[in-house]
């Protein structure tokens, strides 16, 4: 099973499993604030809405979209914004 790093925190998940629902399982929601701090999360969960927006090993995806590799550096777009 892929080990990555949630926000600094290891963690093990299993193979096939997106970035959108480690988070969500790690209960590492919501995935972000709007700027007038209502809480956002994905919508969709097929790519279309761009509101599940995370960085993964320093790169902003739809992590709806991405699914878990071994070793990845995941945090939600908020955290990694404001460190
Ligand atoms: S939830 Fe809509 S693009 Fe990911």
């Amino acid at each position: 099973m892929p080990e990555l790093t949630l926000e600094g925190v290891r963690a093990t998940v299993p193979p096939g499993t997106t970035v959108l629902a480690a988070l969500q399982n790690a209960g590492l929601s919501p995935l972000r604030h709007s700027l007038s701090g209502g809480a956002r999360g994905a919508l969709c969960g097929m790519g279309s809405c761009y509101e599940c927006r995370a960085v993964v090993d320093g790169l902003t995806v739809r992590s709806c979209l991405t699914p878990v590799r071994e070793g990845q550096d995941v945090w939600r777009l908020e955290v990694n914004c404001d460190g």
